[in-house]
Order: structure tokens, then sequence, then C-alpha cells
């Protein structure tokens, strides 16, 4: 639209103008306000913007993808990425506290900024780090400037807050839904645009018990089925988010062919939300979850049942961990 044109072309002047001819360096998470963020400042500065992405192996299906090749091919941002799903994964060895599993991928993610960082200032000093602060998380933290000041909570593909950089928050002015018309108009891929939240820990928190690379896999499998069919079936919009968490200590007797099954169970977690602080658990018709219940259990090898979580926000939180 004409305005958010304007909002985009006014934001792309003021990066101009704070950042002169410094540098900058964004991490992208895979989410719609990093992108769009890290869009705006490319548009304003050009090369002079480094963008890191760590993939961490927690992400879903085809989000590393959407990052490494449609996002840059839209907006040309220069990108180092970083595949350190191995040094996730060893981290995370025999790991099964939820509160741990968050400290540790945290931890490790800013350790593999932080040598991207340095290996980007190896060409010249950096001044200046993006981040994609929205509205609501400038007035949640006190509306303070200048400094890194995130929740913790939402700190994972965040930084660690004693950083000499100078902060720029293209979107500090903005809500949810302008920053994915913003995204739109700069022409993002919808993937990115469109994405549900999804924790920075991401599949990390949705295993219950360790994490290890082949439960990554099963779970990919079933919550891509999830979502294909979610959207299949116009519920994108009306869902505020699905987790599907695998129990992966968890085992069940079942019957599939001829044989015995002992498999572990998913949990889906359909909710319906205005901000995530309340949610409700969402009523997605029948035949849509006994798609998906068909489907997971026909296709993913080790599951061999479907649970559906129906509890509310509070007394439930959202993800299992
Ligand atoms: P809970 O589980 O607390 O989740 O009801 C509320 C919302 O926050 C998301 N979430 C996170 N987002 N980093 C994030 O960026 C995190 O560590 C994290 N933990 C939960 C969750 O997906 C939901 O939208």
């Amino acid at each position: 639209s004409w305005t958010m044109l304007n909002i985009v072309e006014d934001s792309i002047d003021a990066v101009r103008r704070q950042v002169g001819d410094g540098r900058a360096i964004c991490a992208l998470s895979g989410g719609v306000d990093s992108a769009v963020a890290a869009a705006i400042v490319q548009r304003a500065i050009g090369d002079r913007l480094t963008c890191v992405f760590v993939d961490h192996g927690l992400l879903r299906k085809g989000e590393a993808e959407q990052v490494e090749r449609d996002f840059v091919a839209v907006t040309g941002v220069k990108l180092r990425v970083v595949d350190a799903a191995d040094r996730f994964l060893k981290a995370l060895e025999g790991v099964s506290d939820p509160e741990e599993k968050r400290k540790i991928i945290g931890r490790e993610f800013i350790r593999v900024f932080e040598d991207e960082q340095r290996a980007i200032m190896a060409d010249g000093p950096v001044e200046f780090l993006v981040q994609g602060t929205l509205y609501p998380d400038v007035v949640e933290s006190g509306g303070g400037t200048g400094t890194a000041n995130i929740k913790s909570h939402h700190n994972v593909g965040g930084l660690p807050d004693d950083l000499q950089f100078k902060l720029v928050e293209p979107l500090r002015a903005l809500f949810k839904d302008e920053v994915r018309r913003a995204g739109e108009e700069l022409g993002l891929p919808s993937a990115m645009v469109w994405r549900q939240p999804f924790p920075g820990p991401g599949l990390g928190i949705r295993i219950v018990g360790e994490v290890t690379r082949e439960r990554l896999d099963l779970l990919r499998e079933a919550d891509a089925i999830a979502r294909e069919e979610l959207s299949r079936a116009g519920l994108d919009r009306q869902i505020w988010q699905c987790p599907v968490v695998l129990l992966a200590d968890v085992r069940s007797v079942g019957v599939q062919g001829d044989g015995r099954t002992y498999g572990h169970p998913v949990v889906l977690r359909p909710v319906t939300s205005e901000d995530a602080m309340t949610a409700d658990w969402a009523r997605v018709p029948y035949d849509v979850l006994s798609r998906i219940s068909t489907r997971i259990t026909n296709e993913v090898r080790e599951v061999n049942r479907v649970v559906l979580d129906v509890t509310s926000k509070p007394p439930g939180t959202i993800e299992w961990e």
C-alpha cells in the first residue's frame, strides 16, 4: 500500500542517516522480524551490512533454505551461513532438562555469533548491530534505547547485552502486522512474512527428552505434515501457532500391517491467541485432525500415535518446555 511504502522508504532514509558510512551486522533467525529489519538496512547501506545466519540444526523443514536461498535472492543481502548443527547437538548431548537446553542453545548461539563477528571485523570495524525490535517490545522493556535490551525469554537468536554496538532498530515503531506488510512491500518470501511464532531454541524444546539428530528428523517430518495440512485446510490465519511435540521417552504399542509396533507419540498443540500471554486450544475440524494423524503415522517411521493437547494457557504454556 502507499502508506506502507512511505513507512518503508522513511525507515530506509533513517537508517542511512544513522549509519552514515559505517558498517553493520545482523543475525537472521529465519523469522519475519529479523528478515524485514535486515532487508531495510540492506536497502539503506548495501554491502556495508553483513548478515549472519547460524543454522543450529533445530529449524523446521525448509526454513534454512528460505533464508539462505530465497531471502538472499530477493534482497541481495551479504550473508554468512554457519552450519553449526554438529556443535549444537554435541552441546545438547545427554540433556533432557528444558531450562538446561535453553541455556545451552542460547550460550552456543552467542559463541558462534561472536566468532563470526570477529571474522567480519577482520575486514574493518563494525559499529552497528541491527535488531528486529518491535514497538510492543519497546513498551515492554520500558522504552529504553541505545543498548540491547531484550527479554531473556526471546534472547535466543538475540545477543548478550554487554556488546559495545550501537543498535539499529528499524522496526521500533511498528506492530507485527505492519512488519508483515513491510515484508510484503519489500518482496520477501511469503513463507517468511507469514511465518507463525517459532521459538528461538526451535525444535530443541519440542522434543521431550534428549535431542538427537534422529529425533529431530522425525519431528521435522511430522511438523511439516501438520503445517501442510493446516495450510491446505485454510487455517493458517485462525491458528496462532501449532507446535508439534515429540515425546521421545514415551513408547506405546501399536499395530501396522501384520506387525506390532512400539513407537513414539507426537502431540499436536494448535492454539488460538491474541498475544501468546493467554491461549486456548484451537477447535481444529476433526477431518483435518484425522488427515494429519493418518499421514504422520503412515509417513513418519517410529511415530505410531498422534494425540491432541486440549489445555488452555494458563494453566498450560503453549510450548511443552
Ligand atoms: P509459552 O510456551 O511460554 O510461549 O506459552 C509463548 C510464546 O513464546 C514463544 N516462545 C519463545 N520465543 N524464544 C522465542 O523467541 C523462546 O525461547 C521462546 N519460548 C517460547 C512460543 O512459541 C509462544 O509463541
